[in-house]
């Protein structure tokens, strides 16, 4: 058993949380971040800390809804960013909406959440509609054999994307559209936290990062390129998406000594929007399509939600969801369920106490929204997949929706929450309309464990879409 110290344990008078110093059980951790960190929180309580053994600067890991409201929204001056890397400041940070810092990215995050806001309402459901639509053509295209609907998911949802930011969609067929969610998918299982480059950024010029280099620059210049494009043909007058949104941003700032945006950093912050948005968008499609199929009975319910609310003569819209309780509870709950994005960090930039605990400044912490939405105390049998939670006794109203904080909390929460939720509405029920959903009779059902990379992804798996 690993030895813990003491909660009373004190560094100058502080009390640090309890944790572990074995190298073997941190050593583990790496491996499967969220369930080795939930493992450990079952153990030493709802805050514990652990040190990488030699190299590591003290780790803090909140695990419950207390703890972490009482950080990210109580306490939120004093966990403004998230931990970046020698690598990240190589590339600069200026600009981006994950890694910059304060007013910094206060200015950033608003300028994108506007740029939905008002350039996309009324219209981004649409856009969701029309992908869904394109994604259901391709199903159809199967005949009913089975195939694994993993990569065809991150290219819609790399079409969805491409619409709000480069103002068009890519055929499915088209080889640039494949190498670039490629390339996304590349820099997201290769550029975690623990990665070498991370912390040697001399590293990735060598040969042992080419890979990486050539993703890297293959993403940047794809986007730099529909930059220029949009630069040589922006019409203030009727902005298409958000790239002509920041190049207008870029135009009103230019008499500004120190701008803040400017055309040449423009594709940090297209990309964080990207990268942000299209990877745990395609997993949590992933989760729909692949619990549909393993709850029959709840495929069947929400068909006939869907009979009810929408029939046969017209395809499903965004505003449907609020007459599909149902639906919208199996939505809600895939998103506890699989907490697709599980762990996040942040830095400490103070002293701050916490349950009692000092965190010191210079911790990092890492929130692990996993376990958050796991605790048993505040989630009946927390591992079963139940829709029913948040549903009235009735089942005609959706309750405790707020009670799930998958999406993140505090003032760096997720941006897209609304967005998540359309596309998982809009291309289940596109696809429910037309087709019953079943695992192939030739393969292994996944696991609904599924697999930890940087967000939790459905092992691979094949479905059969059958014509109703
Ligand atoms: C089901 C799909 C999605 C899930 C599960 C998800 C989850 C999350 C989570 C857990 C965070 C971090 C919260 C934190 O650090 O406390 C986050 C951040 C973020 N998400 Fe999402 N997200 C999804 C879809 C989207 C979409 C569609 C967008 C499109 C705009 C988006 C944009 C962002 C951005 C830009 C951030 C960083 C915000 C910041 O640092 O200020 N996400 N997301």
């Amino acid at each position: 058993m690993a030895p813990a110290h003491s909660s009373h344990q004190r560094d100058d008078q502080k009390i640090l949380p309890p944790g572990t110093r074995n190298p073997f059980t941190i050593l583990r951790i790496p491996k499967s971040p969220p369930i080795q960190l939930t493992n450990l929180s079952r153990r030493y309580g709802p805050l514990f800390t652990f040190r990488f053994p030699i190299v590591g600067s003290l780790v803090v890991v909140l695990n419950n809804h207390t703890v972490i409201h009482e950080a990210l929204v109580d306490n939120s001056d004093a966990f403004p960013n998230r931990v970046t890397s020698p690598l990240r400041h190589k590339w600069g940070i200026k600009g981006r909406i994950v890694y910059s810092y304060k007013e910094e990215h206060k200015i950033i995050r608003q300028f994108v959440l506007d740029g939905m806001k008002k350039y996309y309402a009324g219209k981004l459901h649409e856009k969701v509609a029309e992908e869904a639509r394109h994604f259901c053509t391709a199903v159809e295209e199967k005949n009913g054999k089975a195939f694994d609907p993993g990569f065809p998911l991150t290219l819609a949802t790399g079409n969805i994307n491409a619409m709000l930011n480069f103002g068009r969609r890519y055929e499915y067929s088209d080889p640039n559209l494949t190498k670039f969610m490629e390339a996304i998918d590349y820099l997201h299982v290769k550029l975690i936290p623990s990665a070498l480059v991370q912390k040697h950024p001399g590293l990735y010029d060598t040969f042992l990062y080419r890979k990486l280099k050539e993703s890297q620059e293959f993403v940047v210049n794809f986007i730099c390129d529909h930059i220029r494009e949009h630069r040589a043909t922006l019409d203030p007058a009727i902005p298409r998406d958000l790239i002509d949104m920041y190049l207008m941003r870029v135009d009103e700032e230019n008499s500004s000594e120190n701008p803040l945006f400017v055309d040449e950093r423009g594709w940090f912050t297209i990309k964080d929007v990207i990268t942000s948005s299209s990877l745990p968008s395609a997993a949590s499609l992933q989760w729909v399509i692949a619990l549909l199929c393993k709850h029959q009975e709840m495929q069947e319910k929400i068909y006939e939600e869907l009979q009810a609310a929408v029939g046969n003569d017209r395809l499903p819209e965004f505003n449907d969801l609020h007459k599909m309780p149902f639906t919208h509870a199996f939505l809600t709950e895939i998103l506890r369920y699989r907490t697709v994005l599980p762990v996040v960090s942040r830095e400490v930039v103070r002293d701050v106490i916490i349950d009692g605990h000092t965190i010191p400044q210079g911790s990092n912490v890492l929130i692990n929204y996993w376990a958050a939405e796991r605790d048993p105390a505040v989630w009946e049998k927390p591992d079963d997949f139940v829709p029913e939670r948040f549903l009235s006794s009735d089942g005609k109203t959706l309750i405790k929706q707020d009670s799930t904080h998958a999406l993140g909390i505090g003032h760096r929460d997720c941006m897209g929450k609304e967005l998540a939720m359309m596309q998982m509405f809009l291309f289940g029920t596109t696809l429910l309309q037309k087709f019953h959903l079943k695992f192939s009779p030739h393969k292994k059902p996944p696991s609904m464990q599924g697999i930890t990379k940087t967000v939790v992804v459905v092992g691979k798996f094949e479905v059969c879409a059958t014509k109703r």
